[in-house]
């Protein structure tokens, strides 16, 4: 049963996360947040706000089946094929130029993103020369990422895209079939650092030439969208490339003066100023 719940009941709900887990929702885009919050009360069968708020205060375990419910992590592989036919085609070659290539997936969710791109990577025979840092604030679907075994029942959505994506084999080139789940080829994530990261707090970890963001932003209010654009320019070098989702934009966030818009259509941007 899900509760209409109250501004008043959020701001509870999010300032007891940030005082026992330092974890800062309140710049989450307000309507999917509340969506969220009714659907978890809902999931795990809570009474009342009140009773969330104890359980999340009380039991580290519960916090983190928490966090996913309220965290959308919906992906697939190849997600908008014309996105990543651009990379092939015009971003990728760019970046081909530098002697090393450093990618960072802001928010990979269980990683078929970042599968794809080693695929892509592949194929570009740029897979052994290019370092991926690849980031969630979630532990679940980070451990997932690293595993690389996913249900062989949602590969049939990653190889129409792969297909529209027009890659130079099959889909199943990259991953053998056991007991009903597909097992990606170890190899495709031997460059790349799998780890725990949180947007809110705004750490970077170097430079990249190219950082992609997508379908993440569209969770976040303007000022924490604002803050999280500013970290990626500080961590883009000069002339390097930054992907947003299909449905987000960077074009109202203060530092849009640093960038060019690279592809209007796929939501990608350069940054052409320090
Ligand atoms: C809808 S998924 C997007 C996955 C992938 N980028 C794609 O486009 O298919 C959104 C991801 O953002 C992550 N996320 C939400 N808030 C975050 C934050 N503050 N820091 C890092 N990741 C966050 C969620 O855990 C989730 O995995």
């Amino acid at each position: 049963m899900s509760e209409e719940i109250d501004i008043k009941s959020i701001r509870n709900i999010v300032a007891a996360v940030k005082d026992t887990y330092n974890f800062d929702f309140g710049n989450y885009a307000i309507t999917s947040f509340k969506r969220r919050i009714e659907r978890v009360l809902s999931v795990f069968n809570c009474k009342n706000v009140d009773e969330l708020i104890e359980k999340i205060k009380e039991d580290k375990i519960f916090f983190e089946s928490f966090l996913k419910e309220i965290t959308v992590n919906t992906t697939e592989m190849f997600r908008d094929p014309s996105f990543w036919r651009k990379l092939r085609e015009d971003v990728l070659p760019l970046i081909a130029t530098h002697q090393n290539i450093r990618i960072w997936h802001a928010a990979c969710s269980s990683g078929e993103e970042v599968y794809s791109m080693a695929i892509l990577l592949k194929e570009m025979d740029l897979l052994d020369r290019t370092q991926i840092i690849a980031t969630d604030i979630n532990q679940d679907v980070i451990s997932i990422a690293k595993k690389g075994i996913y249900a062989i029942r949602n590969m049939e959505l990653n190889q129409s895209n792969y297909e529209r994506f027009a890659g130079k084999g099959m889909l199943s080139d990259y991953f053998s079939e056991n007991d009903g789940f597909a097992c990606m080829d170890r190899s495709l994530i031997a460059n790349v650092n799998f780890r725990t990261h949180d947007l809110v707090l705004g750490s970077s970890f170097s430079k990249f030439d190219l950082i992609l963001c997508r379908n993440v932003l569209i969770y976040f209010n303007m000022t924490l969208q604002d803050r999280v654009v500013e970290l990626f320019s500080n961590s883009l070098f000069k002339n390097s490339f930054l992907a947003v989702g299909s449905k987000e934009t960077i074009a109202w966030c203060k530092s849009i003066d640093k960038f060019s818009t690279f592809s209007i259509e796929e939501k990608i941007y350069q940054k052409i100023k320090e």
